[in-house]
């Protein structure tokens, strides 16, 4: 039997968006059935609430909501709410999912998979997104668009999403849905991300608080520890200069799904601007064998663990990131990356003393890039320090083969 403790989770966590709801939005109204059903900025009554004892109410799914929409019927658009602060509280309300099904993508969704996933504590996932009407991917060229790529060429082939959009993202363990998040492209400037928990009789996901949570859950095999991030975290790994979504990229898109190649299926559903040349940018390796792929044979030590801390870390140690210092994204050569015996700046972490360099060639275990990832407690320098808490031990054998298969010329000194 499942059970959910909620152990933590009280008081909303307000984030930074600049005005969601006053600025112009594409999105809204863009289509003709564009309404989600979050209606009045500002109306506590949250959509959806009202719709707690009426199954599956489409159109008009808010309990009432004021100026709601007059197609009685129609399906609620999945898109970001009116009121960033009033989002859909019911995740099969929302137009995202199958009403009738909410564990599956709405049928406007596009699913899509990943070469190299983000590591979430042994949770298995899935992926799609919904595009507004009309709208498309621009995937960055930054030999034909040097503006794509202000943080340099390593950010070539990056997709960026209109306004409107929305992805989404759910996490199971065993074949028992934990947590789906959505994550929304709300005006030019700002995105805005929910988490919804699913409940035990899987029918249905409600929305967490804010400030996250965090749950006992019972998969019947096993009680996993899972914790529920706050909005402020997704923004923290989806943050601005990484380009807001973190997995749709040329690199992690290339790859066969179904018997086709995953950038030609999305192509011919005219989800691209202009689609990515062929050939394709070259696939990240999957950096061990996974649930999604296991690493072509050809695949060296150094291109596995260069797409694992492409995908993990790279969101953050890159430029512009939220600790720049240096740079883990999978294009950038080695001699450039400013890991290869520099000191670090935070010195060492409580249970390796006396190591302060972030990356020693030949010796992992002198090295904070792979001590951090080694270290399971967030307060005690776990890196990433939030939103998982299980070392991934498949990850720090790779990430330490390859730095004990390093030397002081094919990691030289940064300058
Ligand atoms: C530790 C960093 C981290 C945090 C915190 C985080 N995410 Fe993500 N998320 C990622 C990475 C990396 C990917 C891409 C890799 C993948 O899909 O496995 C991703 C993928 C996604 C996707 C698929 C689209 C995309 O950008 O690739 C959605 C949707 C998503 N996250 C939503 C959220 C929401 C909502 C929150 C907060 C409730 C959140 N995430 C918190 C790192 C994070
Ligand atoms: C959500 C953003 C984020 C993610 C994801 C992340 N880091 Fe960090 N990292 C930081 C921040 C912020 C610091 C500074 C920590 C502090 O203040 O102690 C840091 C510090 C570090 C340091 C020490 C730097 C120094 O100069 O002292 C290392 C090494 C490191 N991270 C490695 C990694 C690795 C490896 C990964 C992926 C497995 C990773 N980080 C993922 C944000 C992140």
């Amino acid at each position: 039997m499942a059970v959910f403790k909620t152990v933590v989770g009280s008081g909303l966590v307000l984030f930074a968006t600049a005005c969601g709801s006053s600025s112009p939005e594409p999105s809204k109204g863009a289509s003709a059935a564009g309404n989600n059903g979050v209606a009045g900025s500002g109306s506590a009554a949250l959509a959806g609430a009202g719709g707690a004892g009426g199954a599956v109410a489409l159109g008009g799914a808010s309990g009432g909501s004021a100026g709601a929409n007059g197609m009685a019927g129609a399906r609620p658009t999945c898109m970001p709410p009116a009121d960033v602060f009033s989002p859909i509280t019911e995740l099969s309300q929302t137009g995202c999912v199958d009403p009738t099904n909410p564990s599956q993508p709405s049928a406007s969704a596009v699913s899509y998979e990943v070469n190299s996933p983000l590591w979430s504590d042994t949770a298995d996932k899935t992926r799609a997104f919904v595009l507004p009407a009309g709208a498309k991917i621009h995937v960055r060229d930054c030999a034909a668009n040097a503006a794509d790529c202000p943080n340099g060429p390593a950010d070539d082939g990056r997709w960026n999403f209109p306004v409107g959009s929305v992805l989404i993202k759910t996490f199971a363990f065993d074949d028992r849905l934990i947590e789906t998040r959505l994550f929304m492209h709300v005006d030019a400037s700002n995105w805005v991300g929910y988490s919804y928990q699913w409940d035990e009789a899987q029918t249905e996901a409600t929305l967490v608080d804010g400030s996250g949570a965090e749950v006992m859950f019972n998969t019947q095999t096993r009680v996993v520890d899972w914790h529920y991030p706050s909005q402020k975290d997704c923004l923290n790994c989806h943050n601005n200069s990484a380009g807001s979504t973190l997995g749709p990229e040329t690199a992690q898109l290339n790859r066969t799904v179904a018997g086709m190649n995953q950038i030609d299926r999305l192509a011919t559903l005219g989800v691209f601007e202009t689609a990515p040349a062929k050939p394709y940018k070259a696939a990240l390796v999957a950096p061990y064998p996974g649930p999604a792929d296991d690493p072509p044979s050809t695949a060296t030590s150094e291109q596995k663990a260069r797409s694992y801390l492409h995908a993990n870390c790279g969101f953050c140690h890159r430029p512009g990131g939220n600790f720049a210092n240096f740079d883990l994204r999978n294009d950038t050569a080695i001699k450039d990356m400013m890991l290869c015996n520099a000191d670090a700046t935070k010195g060492a972490i409580e249970n390796y003393p006396g190591k302060t360099k972030l990356l020693v060639p030949g010796k992992a275990m002198d090295s904070l890039l792979w001590l951090r990832m080694n270290e399971p407690n967030p307060l005690k320098g776990r890196m990433p320090q939030i939103a998982s808490f299980v070392v991934d031990q498949s990850a720090t054998s790779l990430v330490g083969a390859w730095i004990n298969a390093l030397d002081t010329t094919t990691c030289p000194q940064s300058p």
